[in-house]
């Protein structure tokens, strides 16, 4: 297909059926980085509350550096992919500290900054600085493989640089900020990955997966992601009103949130004496329904027994343990699992 009507048939359809994002009305750097962060996490529907508690919050990237940064994991609580939050934050401390608050204003300055890949710098360079940068994120990498009929597989290195390249020559140089939010918002609206209208797009003469019959197999992925399996027995030790939580911080799931004593097992438990623990006192009573919970590599199956200690037993709790008020809780960052558990039975 000739590469000016792409683009021109893109940015006609974006005019067209284009939604009113909050996003869409600025040019300043930091909030649409803000955007980009989060929606790389989920959808609209679901990123836009984020987006406006975060420009609310922090109105300028001064004040999201000097917030602490428990106050932003709890205000990111729900996104998922908790280090996304973290870089965010360190990256605004470092813009402070270290630019003097100026958000870099190349393509090539923003990939420096910690948590800022291809994807990113692209999308703030040409939203923000109408630099002529294509992004490339999955809704992107559709609409290429349908329209183009590429069966590259866009996981592997060789598929990330053919699509690269041709998104590269296809982006219109004269507007590019308004081409970049064309095709990503056609891709998330008219190219949808099921059973998109073809009849009514305006490409559909020109799209090869459309001539072939090829649309319901293009973007052509080979990598089945394993999902591993896993068995959470949670212990929450309470005294009175209390409740007694603890800061992760392994490596794994859930770094910097809070979550109660965790005791992690190969099965599903249907009893406590299956766990491993050291003599535990206090009254117990459990376990509560099992709870799954879905994360994009890991399906946790968790269980909760509460440990109900007497005035006495306080400084019986395991290492790492420590008792929080309701409202202190409340305010703790913690992973959904933790607060749907929460909300139904306190
Ligand atoms: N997804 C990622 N970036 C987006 C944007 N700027 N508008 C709509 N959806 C998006
Ligand atoms: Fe996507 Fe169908 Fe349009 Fe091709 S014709 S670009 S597959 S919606």
């Amino acid at each position: 297909m000739e590469i000016k009507s792409f683009a021109q048939n893109i940015v006609g359809w974006y005019h067209r059926h284009c939604r009113d994002l909050p996003w869409r009305h600025t040019r300043n750097p930091y909030f649409i980085w803000l955007s980009e962060v989060i929606l790389q996490q989920t959808r609209v529907a679901q990123g836009t509350p984020y987006y406006l508690k975060f420009v609310e919050q922090y109105p300028t990237i001064f004040d999201l550096a000097a917030a602490p940064e428990q106050e932003v994991m709890r205000l990111w609580q729900g996104l998922g992919y908790y280090s996304r939050a973290r870089n965010l934050h360190q990256t605004a401390q470092y813009i402070v500290q270290n630019l003097n608050g100026q958000f870099p204003d190349s393509y090539q300055k923003l990939l420096q900054l910690k948590g800022i890949g291809p994807y990113t710098a692209a999308a703030v360079a040409s939203f923000a600085y109408n630099e002529a940068v294509a992004v490339v994120d999955g809704n992107v990498y559709r609409v290429l493989a349908r329209v183009f009929g590429i069966d590259t597989d866009v996981a592997s290195t060789a598929g990330k640089k053919e699509f690269a390249h041709l998104a590269a020559q296809l982006i219109d140089q004269a507007q590019p900020a308004t081409y970049n939010q064309a095709i990503m918002e056609f891709g998330a609206i008219q190219c949808q990955p099921v059973s998109p209208d073809c009849l009514l797009c305006p490409l559909q003469g020109q799209c090869l997966a459309n001539a072939t019959g090829r649309v319901g197999e293009l973007p052509f992925k080979t990598k089945k992601t394993k999902v591993r399996g896993r068995f959470f027995n949670y212990l929450v030790f309470r005294q009175g009103n209390s409740i007694a939580l603890q800061l992760r911080t392994n490596r794994d799931i859930w770094q910097q949130l809070y979550d109660f004593y965790l005791v992690e097992t190969d099965d599903l438990v249907s009893d406590l004496d299956q766990l491993p623990l050291e003599n535990t006192t206090g009254t117990i009573t459990g376990p509560s329904r099992v709870y799954t919970h879905i994360l994009t590599h890991q399906r946790i199956q968790a269980q909760f027994w509460q440990v109900h200690l007497a005035d006495s037993q306080a400084g019986v709790l395991p290492v790492g343990l420590q008792l929080y008020t309701p409202d202190e809780i409340e305010a703790l960052p913690k992973p959904v699992l933790i607060s749907a558990y929460l909300k139904e039975y306190f």
